[in-house]
C-alpha cells in the first residue's frame, strides 16, 4: 500500500515554522500484520503547539531534520492480528504522521493509543485529536485534578478560545458553575468564548501592554480577585494572575506558548514569598497521565459531558495532508 508523510527538511531554534521546512514523502507499506501487529489508516493529523519544541533541535526525543514528525492522530483499524484490536477500530494515537502505517505487536505494545470505537464515528474522528484526545485530556486533566473547582469559585483561562482553553471554560461553566474569565487575541475570540462557549467577561490581551494593564483589566472584571488560573501563555498573563490571586488560589501550569518560538524564553517576574501565608499553590502537568487511564476517568466523563450536550467541540480543520505544513502549525501558533 501507498503511504504519505510529513517529513522535517529543517530543525527550526527560534522563529515561525512554514511549509518551507518541511516535505510530504511517498513510501510502501506492507500490508502484512505478522503475529501480533495491526494495519492502520490515519485519519486526522493534529497540529498541536508542543510540536514547535519538537523540532528546536535534535535529541531528548526531538525529531530531527530528515525524519517523520510525529504527534496525535485519529485513525482506524484496517487489518488486525491483535487480540486487542479488530478492523474497523476507530482510535486516537500519538504516532508518526504518516497516513498508513503498520504496527508490530512490540511498536502497539510501546503506543500510546487509545479506542474510541463505542463513542465517534469516522464523521467525527476528529474528536480523537480534540476533545477526546488529548487536547481534552489536557483541560480535564488541569481542571479536575490540578484546579479541583468549587462551585462560584472565580476562574482565569489565557489561551481561552483554543482547543485546550475552550474545553476548560466550557467545562468550568457547565461542570463547575464557576465565574468564567477568558484572554483572548482580539474581539471575534472574546465574543465566540462569552456567547459560544458561556464565559462571564472576556479580555482582549492585545489591547493590553503589560502586566499592570492586565492587573487593572483583571480587577474590573474580577474585583474580588481569581480563585484559579489556567495557565496556557506565560509572560505578563502568569505576572498578573499571581497578583489577583486569591488566597487558597491555584495556578495551573499548562503551557507557556507566548514563548515558544523563541530561542531563549523570558523568565516571569515572581514572587514566591507572597503564596506562603496566603496557602497558594502552583503545579505544573502532562496531560499523558490522564490520556493514558493512569489518572481520572477522562474519556467515560469527557465523552458523557459531550453527549449531554454540556460541551461544544470547537475544530478548525484543513483537507489533505499536503496542507498540514502550510497551514497547521504555524496556525498554532503565529500570532497575527
Ligand atoms: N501540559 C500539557 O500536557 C499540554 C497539553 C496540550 C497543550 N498544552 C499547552 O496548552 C496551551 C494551549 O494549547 P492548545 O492546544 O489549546 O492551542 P491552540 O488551540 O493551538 O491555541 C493556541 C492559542 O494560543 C494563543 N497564542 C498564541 N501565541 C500567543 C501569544 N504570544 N500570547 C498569547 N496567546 C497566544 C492563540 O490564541 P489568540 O488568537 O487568542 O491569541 C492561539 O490560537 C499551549 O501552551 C500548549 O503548549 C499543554
Amino acid at each position: 500500500m501507498k503511504a504519505s508523510s510529513v517529513v522535517l527538511i529543517d530543525n527550526l531554534p527560534s522563529g515561525v515554522p512554514g511549509p518551507e521546512h518541511f516535505r510530504i514523502d511517498s513510501s510502501d507499506v506492507s500490508d502484512s500484520v505478522g503475529d501480533n501487529g495491526i494495519l492502520i489508516k490515519i485519519l486526522v493529523m493534529s497540529a498541536d503547539p508542543y510540536l514547535r519544541g519538537r523540532i528546536k533541535a535534535p535529541g531528548d526525543g526531538n525529531i530531527a531534520a530528515g525524519e517523520v514528525m510525529a504527534g496525535f492522530v485519529g485513525g482506524k483499524v484496517l487489518k488486525s492480528a491483535n487480540s486487542k484490536w479488530v478492523e474497523g477500530d476507530l482510535f486516537g494515537a500519538h504516532l508518526p504522521f504518516a497516513t498508513v502505517q503498520l504496527l508490530t505487536g512490540d511498536v502497539l505494545a510501546k503506543t500510546l493509543m487509545w479506542k474510541l470505537t463505542d463513542m465517534i464515528t469516522e464523521d467525527n474522528i476528529s474528536y480523537s485529536i480534540g476533545i477526546l484526545g488529548m487536547p481534552g485530556a489536557t483541560a480535564y486533566g488541569g481542571l479536575v485534578d490540578v484546579l479541583r473547582p468549587k462551585p462560584s469559585e472565580t476562574i482565569f483561562i489565557s489561551a481561552a478560545s483554543g482547543a485546550v482553553g475552550g474545553l476548560v471554560g466550557q467545562m468550568s461553566k457547565q461542570i463547575y458553575d464557576c465565574k468564567v474569565i477568558g484572554s483572548c487575541g482580539g474581539e471575534e475570540k472574546c465574543n465566540l468564548v462569552k456567547d459560544s462557549f458561556g464565559y462571564d467577561a472576556a479580555v482582549d490581551y492585545k489591547q493590553v501592554a503589560n502586566a499592570t494593564e492586565l492587573i487593572a483589566k483583571l480587577k474590573e472584571v474580577a474585583p474580588d480577585g481569581i480563585d484559579m488560573y489556567f495557565e496556557n501563555v506565560g509572560g505578563m498573563h502568569f505576572e498578573a494572575s499571581m497578583e489577583v490571586l486569591r488566597p487558597r488560589g491555584r495556578i495551573a501550569v499548562c503551557g507557556q506558548i507566548s514563548e515558544y518560538n523563541s530561542a531563549t524564553p523570558q523568565l516571569c517576574a515572581f514572587n514566591p514569598m507572597k503564596m506562603i501565608y496566603t496557602n497558594q499553590r502552583i503545579e505544573g502537568f502532562v496531560s499523558t497521565r490522564w490520556l493514558s487511564g493512569q489518572e481520572g476517568n477522562f474519556l467515560v466523563d469527557m465523552h458523557k459531558w459531550l453527549t449531554e450536550g454540556k460541551l461544544k467541540p470547537q475544530e478548525t480543520f484543513f483537507d489533505g495532508i499536503d496542507q498540514w505544513p502550510i497551514k497547521c502549525l504555524s496556525v498554532a501558533l503565529h500570532r497575527t
